[in-house]
C-alpha cells in the first residue's frame, strides 16, 4: 500500500554534511520526497513535536538537541514507507542497529541518532501535517529514470 511518512534529518547530520548520503538511501529504496524543507526550530516547535515524551529524563536534552541547529523534515511516499523508513534508519539506539541501517553507519549516540521517522500512520498523519502546510506537499506520477520526466 502506498503511503507516507515523516522523517527528520537531525541537526548534527545536517552540520555533518550527511544529507546527500541519507536521502541517496531513502531514494534508493523507492521512496520519493513529496515535501522537504530545512529550517531551525524554536524549543517550544521541538517540545510540542515531541510531546509524547514530556516529563521523561531526557526530554530537556532532546528539545536542546533538536533545536540546536538547521534540521530538514521530509514527507517520504512509497510502498510500505513507515516501516521501510525505519528499517533503513535502523534502531534508536545506534549501539544496536543493525549493519546496512543509517544508525549504525553514523550512530552516534541514543540522544542524537540521526534520524528520525514515523512509527504508525496515525503518527505519520500528524507529525507530516504539524511540520508541512498542504501547499508544501507534492504528488506525481512516479518515473522510472530521469529520462521520463
Ligand atoms: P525516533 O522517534 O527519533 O525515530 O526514534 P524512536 O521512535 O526510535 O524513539 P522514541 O522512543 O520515539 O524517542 C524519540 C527520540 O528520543 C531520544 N531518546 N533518548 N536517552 C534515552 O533514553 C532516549 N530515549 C529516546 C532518541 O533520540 C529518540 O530518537
Ligand atoms: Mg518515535
Amino acid at each position: 500500500m502506498t503511503q507516507r511518512t515523516f522523517a527528520i534529518i537531525k541537526p548534527n547530520a545536517v552540520r555533518s554534511a550527511l544529507v546527500g548520503e541519507i536521502l541517496r538511501r531513502y531514494e534508493t529504496a523507492r521512496l520519493k520526497i513529496v515535501g522537504a524543507k530545512l529550517l531551525h526550530a524554536s524549543s517550544q516547535k521541538v517540545a510540542g513535536f515531541y510531546a509524547e515524551h514530556e516529563g521523561r529524563p531526557f526530554f530537556p536534552g532532546l528539545v536542546e538537541f533538536m533545536s540546536s541547529g538547521p534540521i530538514l523534515v521530509l514527507a517520504l511516499e512509497g510502498e510500505n514507507a513507515i516501516a521501510d523508513v525505519r528499517a533503513l534508519n535502523g534502531a534508536t539506539d545506534p549501539a544496536k542497529a543493525a549493519p546496512g541501517t543509517i544508525r549504525h553507519a553514523f550512530g552516534p549516540t541514543m540522544g542524537s541518532n540521526v534520524v528520525h521517522s514515523s512509527d504508525s500512520p496515525e503518527s505519520a498523519a500528524r507529525e507530516i501535517s504539524y511540520w508541512f502546510s498542504a501547499d508544501e506537499l507534492f504528488s506525481y506520477e512516479q518515473k522510472s529514470s530521469v529520462a521520463d520526466v
